[in-house]
């Protein structure tokens, strides 16, 4: 009998995204973010439509069926008090968020990416410390969870990999993830124009 490697789903969603996020990290990046106050402004502004697509998986009752820590993972209510600090009116976004109309499977995925990025807020939370920004004024999106980030995203990880899913979900669970990113890029589409 042979030994299987077997890898988790969170492996599975890093792979298949990974392109897709080094993309993504180098394109803000190049835009220098950390370089000002007002290029950090800009960044936030994509954050935050990005975070506010995402607001409705936390209140999701399907979701917080499998997750039970879900309501307190949201970061709407930082992110709105950053734009505040840094001056910015929130945007008047009419429609309802997108991840209101999305089915269970396609949340997860969602989900996924959107508690995948407090990892990497790890390093951008460190940049924005050198413009005067924390977790009380103006970076609170970003500051890390008390019980830290690692333990934060393995609580996340154990539940997502814990669940049984079928094919078909499990591919709407990919293609979740695939659309999520493919949203900030339209955010930063919009903000880096
Ligand atoms: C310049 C911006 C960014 C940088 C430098 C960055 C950097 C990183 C780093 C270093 C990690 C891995 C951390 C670790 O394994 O301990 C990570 C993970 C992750 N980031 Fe980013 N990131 C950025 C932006 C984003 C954005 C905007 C998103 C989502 C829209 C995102 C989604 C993710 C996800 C889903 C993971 C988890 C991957 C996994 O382990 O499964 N990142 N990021």
């Amino acid at each position: 009998m042979s030994a299987v490697a077997e890898t988790t789903r969170t492996q599975d969603l890093k792979a298949r995204t990974h392109a897709t996020h080094d993309q993504l990290d180098q394109r803000i990046m190049a835009n220098q973010p950390f370089a000002s106050r007002d290029n950090y402004a800009r960044f936030l502004d994509a954050q935050y439509r990005f975070l506010r697509d995402a607001d409705a998986l936390y209140d999701n009752p399907e979701l917080a069926k499998l997750f039970p820590d879900l309501a307190e993972r949201r970061r709407y209510v930082s992110i709105a008090a950053d734009m505040g600090d840094l001056g910015r009116a929130l945007p008047q976004l009419a429609e309802a968020p997108i991840s209101s109309q999305l089915d269970v499977a396609t949340a997860m995925g969602w989900l996924y990416v959107v508690e995948g990025s407090k990892l990497g807020a790890a390093i951008l939370y460190k940049l924005a410390n050198k413009l005067g920004l924390d977790e009380k004024f103006g970076a609170r999106h970003l500051a890390g969870h008390p019980d830290g980030r690692a333990r934060h995203w393995r609580a996340f990880t154990s539940a997502l990999d814990g669940l049984m899913l079928d094919e078909e979900s499990e591919a709407r669970v990919t293609a979740g993830a695939v659309s999520a990113f493919a949203c900030m890029n339209a955010h930063l589409d919009q903000v880096y124009a």
